[in-house]
């Protein structure tokens, strides 16, 4: 699989779409406008930038690399892709729709369509097109470039043949790790993760501590790159809310029920590092 497609250019696209070209693929990405195009092309180079800052590659590379992604704003322009991974914002309808979409303007009937759903069931996607047994879930984490991990999903409907391409494309090509999970809401790493993360957001909301010594006492004393409000910032807080929402709707178990406080923040468009303010500011985002 060599011609790869990237629906969606934002967090988790960008990122997605960067290791592919840096992969050594042919990468097209389709975003709804001009501007959600621009905002994408930033976050590579921006990347790609710091990727040669850190001494990951020299800057031919990087001009090489930047030169195999094609921006795109008709979902049209993944007709002849071998692989499509669909990257829009944790949102049901609008996964759906993007898998309708694409099914399609694909012909080819060996064409395998994966999503990077954080916690949507991928039965729920495969049923939108015409051909459930090529569609996976491949589940990147965030930063993309640069964390190792690729949760493999199959749906009771996956062939065995798509699941052994898909992980042979995470594995062999993009170099990544994999871990299996059956088709449940939030997988592996966000049913385990996410109840983390809303804990430390309720502990905030009843005063039992401030945000930095909630962060400080996983960073320090529990070795984890960073505290849980900080990662909340970086994962997005629409984003975690609407993972939290699938899992409570799939589970209906209280841990995974959104708090308060995410809800009002959410409202208020403090979406973390995206927007310049979640628990924290980010005045140079
Ligand atoms: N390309 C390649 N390498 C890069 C890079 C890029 N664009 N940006 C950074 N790097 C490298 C750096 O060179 C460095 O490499 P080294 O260890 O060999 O020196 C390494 O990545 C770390 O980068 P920095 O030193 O610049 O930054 P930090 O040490 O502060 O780490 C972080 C930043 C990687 C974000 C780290 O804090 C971290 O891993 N945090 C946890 C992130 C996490 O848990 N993500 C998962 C979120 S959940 C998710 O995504 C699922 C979703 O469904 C919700």
């Amino acid at each position: 699989m060599r011609r790869i497609g990237v629906v969606g250019c934002g967090l988790m696209g960008s990122g997605i779409a960067e290791i592919c070209a840096r992969a050594e693929l042919d990468v097209i990405v389709v975003e709804a406008d001009e501007a959600g195009v621009s905002i994408g092309r930033r976050q590579i180079e921006n990347s790609l930038g710091r990727a040669v800052a850190a001494g990951k590659m020299s800057g031919t590379q990087r001009a090489v690399a930047f030169d195999r992604i094609t921006f795109e704003t008709d979902i049209g322009a993944l007709h002849d892709r071998d692989l499509v991974i669909e990257a829009v914002s944790e949102d049901e309808d609008l996964k759906v729709h993007v898998f309708k979409q694409v099914d399609k303007v694909i012909e080819h009937e060996k064409v395998l369509l994966a999503s990077n759903t954080s916690s949507i069931p991928i039965m729920k996607l495969a049923m939108a097109t015409r051909r459930p047994e090529k569609v996976v879930g491949l589940h990147f984490f965030n930063p993309a470039p640069v964390l190792p991990l690729v949760e493999l999903v199959t749906s009771l409907l996956t062939s065995p043949e798509t699941a052994a391409k898909a992980e042979r494309f995470a594995t062999t090509t993009l170099r990544k790790r994999i871990v299996r999970s059956k088709d449940r809401a939030g997988f592996v790493v966000n049913a385990l993760l996410i109840p983390y993360l809303l804990s430390a957001i309720r502990m905030l909301e009843s005063g039992f501590a401030t945000a930095e010594d909630i962060d400080a006492g996983m960073v320090d004393g529990c070795a984890h790159p960073m505290g849980p409000l900080a990662l909340t910032d970086l994962i997005g807080l629409d984003t975690t809310k609407a993972v939290a929402e699938s899992l409570y709707e799939e589970f209906k178990e209280a841990l995974y029920a959104p708090p308060p406080l995410l809800s009002r923040m959410v409202e208020a468009g403090l979406l973390g590092r995206k927007t310049g303010r979640g628990f924290y500011e980010y005045p140079n985002r």
